[in-house]
């Protein structure tokens, strides 16, 4: 009822601009569905196929250097099966039936894998043995089969046959398999769950299997520790431990996963499409990533404003609200990039309108907004369309047969924010198209100040529990393709047209910015991410973490959580804890649920602004660091934020660690989660390194291999650089990242045990794609030798035209361990006059302390 409450209450408070008709329907039917109400999930996940259903392989033979199989079993089932080798160490295996349509899904792999011939070496009555010539090899054993892959002789993964089945009538697709990760430790992935890093065991039967199937829970409290499905699906596991691999499954239907961490295997169990499965042979999981991320695409930089504070809730209803709103993040001295638009923008829910009472010239607002530090608004624009014959754009949709249509043919109709609405088919090219246009400046009045888009409901969702608020299954896409076969697919195909618009807006020159809720495996691509409708209680503060390290895992680098929880009313401290932490996540958005008290920064007592002001301020201090780890994500697809596992992979100690966080390898945060803590216990991984605590008062040094209980109080969550490293930072904080880009910078270097220290720096024109078209970027190592007492910088890059940038550094701070365990810095100033004495251009080179 709770979502019919606050519809109503939407209704009552904005009665004077909008129309709100939203009641959920259906309200008695039991959700979230689980595993016991999914046929999928209750039949297969206890059926193990019996003698006469196990799959035995006749060898068929090698076509353009793949290996083709015949699968038969005594019940008179018949498949084929593909193995073939990807370059990168990396294998394919396709399965699906002779005779039977399944549907191949498209658009989450960025291009074809570049394939590696595989070589037979030998055929044998019960095997036959493969190779790649890069260390790589599958022995497919026949009877029955199942396929082993080694990397340089050690086993690393198993494709288990005997757990294979194929359901195949016009009605039922499912299909299930299962894979062993041989060796190792823990397993790790299948982003999205509110969950910690490591997957549980689930077939004891106490606990569901890991549910993949975008969904919106409304108002419902999604459970945190759980596997139950969330907004986004990536089928991505890692088998972490001494030999990392890993599994993309490369299929968007819904699917339930069985983790067995005795076995260390994971048991498929899947909706629909085919049976289509990359296998990552690592050997570490910074390489198995790696091998993922290759598949389904890095992201371009985001703009660097996108890296900034974004302050968001439901709803800055008015051109005044939001001047207002903006002029008091100044007034009060917060640094601001960022303010959005929900769904009270529009004229009565219709996307790409504007209000015309509540916003009559939002030309002018978009100008206002960029006089003010360049700053961005951005609005939420939702796939789903409000059923309107004085609506153009549902006419046209209508006209043209972009909607999802029922099983008869018509329109799919239900309801959602405008009321009754239909869904737009993405599916389909000319619907991408039509969406894409309605982007550009002559389709909806704005400017370059309207920086991106906001895809939520893009699970996508309705408001009707029959059909676990989706659109039902056999609902049909372009070229009659079920919605159970792309269900999962639905919200990046919004996303994919989203950005083709913004492209097609600002002529390619500037880099889109897209929020999507729903996501899938390539989605990276697009859009970046936030974890949907969470709780203002410690309890959803916590599993922020463990999600973005998840999620940085799969890809999924741009991730963030509302802070302080988009539901509920979250205390002050737990506010102030939630934005210490919130920090140090890739994406930075504050954000209140429909009726919640006013919450911006602003709007508190001066003691908790203090500590706000201290907290943001960071953010934009560390903006250098935070650009450059995107840009090397965009380069290597490496995690922006890492789970100490990642960099620490010896570490036992911290593998469960998920309450701290690495960001890029330097710098260390740990959350703090309970309330009026007064110490943290934290682990300093790694060997021979010291850890420099950097917020609070304290300049305590901790070194590696500890756990040590770090004082904490309301005013810091503890933060630490690793010794060795040198941090760009920003010396103040202004208004935006627009106004503070250009300023110089300072170094921080923090030696290690034998004085050195390294560090990396990148500079571009922050915006544009000229990085990518021009090679116009600086990309830089910075080295600190202590013996000349001096920063060397050079030249990563050598295709880089950095002639349009240089690297202008107005402070050196030097930490110097002392034997007492704390730490002081020497503050070297280069500058005179307040100029800079270096613009570090390459050719200068060295900075002299
Ligand atoms: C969904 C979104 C939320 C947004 C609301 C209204 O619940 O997750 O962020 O404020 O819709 O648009």
């Amino acid at each position: 009822m709770l979502r019919y409450a606050l519809a109503v209450v939407a209704g009552l408070f904005l009665a004077s601009t909008v129309t709100v008709v939203v009641a959920d329907r259906n309200l008695d039917i039991p959700f979230p569905f689980n595993c016991s109400t999914k046929t999928l999930c209750s039949d297969l996940r206890i059926k193990l196929p019996n003698e006469n259903e196990e799959y035995n392989a006749v060898y068929l033979g090698l076509t353009d250097g793949a290996l083709n199989f015949n699968l038969s079993n005594k019940a008179g089932n018949e498949l084929i099966l593909f193995l073939g080798g990807i370059e990168n160490n990396r294998f394919r295996v396709i399965v699906e039936e002779p005779d039977r349509h399944r549907y191949k899904l498209e658009h989450s792999l960025e291009k074809e894998p570049t394939t590696t011939p595989l070589t037979v070496d030998s055929v044998e009555d019960s095997a036959v043995t493969a190779s790649d010539g890069n260390g790589n090899k599958a022995i497919v054993r026949l009877t029955p089969l199942s396929i082993e892959f080694y990397h340089n002789d050690v086993l690393e993964s198993v494709f288990e046959g005997n757990r294979i089945i194929f359901q195949n009538t016009e009605d039922n697709q499912d299909f299930t398999f299962s894979v062993r990760f041989v060796d190792a430790d823990r397993l790790l992935g299948l982003h999205e769950h509110a969950a910690d890093l490591a997957l549980k065991h689930t077939v004891d039967l106490r606990t569901d299997p890991y549910r993949l199937r975008n969904t919106d829970y409304g108002t419902t409290r999604y459970d945190l520790n759980s596997t139950e499905s969330m907004y986004g699906s990536v089928p991505v596991i890692y088998g972490f431990g001494a030999n990392t691999s890993g599994i993309f499954v490369h299929n968007a239907a819904e699917m339930f996963i069985d983790i067995d961490n005795n076995r260390k295997s994971a048991y498929f169990m899947v909706n629909g499409g085919t049976l289509d499965v990359f296998f990552l042979l690592g050997p570490s999981l910074k390489e198995s990533v790696r091998q993922y991320i290759d598949l389904t695409g890095k992201p371009h930089l985001p703009q660097i404003w996108a890296l900034g504070y974004h302050q968001c809730r439901w709803a800055y209803n008015t051109t005044e609200d939001v001047k207002d709103t903006i002029g008091n993040f100044d007034k009060y001295e917060f640094p601001l990039d960022v303010l959005w638009l929900d769904i009270e923008y529009t004229s009565e829910r219709r996307w790409f309108t504007w209000n015309a009472t509540s916003f009559p010239d939002p030309v002018d607002l978009l100008n206002w907004v960029d006089s003010q530090g360049h700053r961005k608004l951005v609005p939420i624009s939702d796939p789903h369309i409000k059923i309107d014959l004085n609506y153009s754009i549902y006419t046209d949709l209508l006209n043209n047969s972009y909607f999802v249509n029922s099983p008869n043919g018509s329109a799919f109709e239900s309801e959602c924010w405008p009321g009754e609405t239909s869904w737009i088919d993405y599916l389909n090219p000319g619907a991408r198209d039509y969406y894409a246009n309605l982007h550009l400046y002559s389709n909806f009045p704005s400017t370059p100040a309207l920086g991106g888009f906001w895809n939520d409901m893009n699970e996508p969702t309705l408001f009707d529990n029959l059909y676990e608020r989706s659109l039902p299954y056999d609902t049909l896409h372009y070229g009659n393709v079920k919605h159970r076969d792309v269900h999962n697919i639905y919200g990046l195909l919004q996303t994919l047209s989203t950005h083709q618009g913004l492209i097609a807006r600002d002529e390619g020159k500037l880099r889109p910015f897209i929020l999507s809720r729903s996501y899938f495996a390539g989605s990276q691509r697009y859009a970046n991410k936030w974890s949907g409708d969470n709780w203002g209680y410690f309890e959803d503060l916590r599993y922020s973490v463990p999600m973005a390290l998840t999620s940085n895992l799969v890809g999924v680098a741009f991730y963030g959580a509302d802070i302080p929880g988009f539901f509920g009313t979250a205390t002050e401290e737990l506010l102030i804890k939630w934005y210490q932490i919130g920090i140090w996540l890739p994406f930075f958005r504050a954000h209140a649920a429909l009726g919640s008290p006013r919450r911006e920064p602003f709007r508190f007592p001066n003691e908790t602004q203090v500590i706000l002001r201290e907290t943001i301020g960071l953010r934009y201090k560390h903006l250098p660091y935070w650009y450059t780890l995107f840009y090397e994500h965009t380069r290597t697809g490496d995690p922006i934020v890492r789970p100490l596992l990642y960099e620490y992979p010896e570490d036992k100690t911290g593998y469960d660690l998920t309450d701290e966080l690495l960001i890029g390898s330097d710098i260390l945060a740990a959350s703090v989660y309970e309330s009026n803590a007064t110490s943290v216990s934290v682990y300093f991984p790694g060997k021979d390194q010291s850890w420099y605590q950097v917020t609070g008062d304290s300049p305590v040094v901790f070194e590696s291999g500890n756990f040590s209980d770090v004082p904490v109080d309301l005013t810091f969550t503890p933060v630490f650089y690793r010794s060795g490293s040198i941090i760009t930072r920003k010396p103040n904080v202004q208004r935006s990242t627009a106004d503070i880009k250009d300023d110089p910078n300072e170094l921080h270097v923090v030696p290690d045990k034998n004085g050195n220290a390294t560090g990396r720096v990148y500079i571009d024109d922050f915006e544009s794609f000229n990085y990518v078209n021009e090679k116009q970027y600086l990309y830089a190592n910075l080295d600190y030798d202590s013996a000349s007492k001096s920063v060397k910088v050079t030249s990563i890059d050598s295709d880089s035209d950095s002639s349009n940038f240089t690297l202008s550094v107005q402070t050196v701070y030097l930490y110097n361990k002392k034997d007492d365990g704390t730490y002081s810095v020497d503050k070297i100033d280069q500058t005179k006059d307040g100029v800079p004495l270096v613009d570090i251009d390459l050719s200068t080179h060295s900075l002299l302390l």
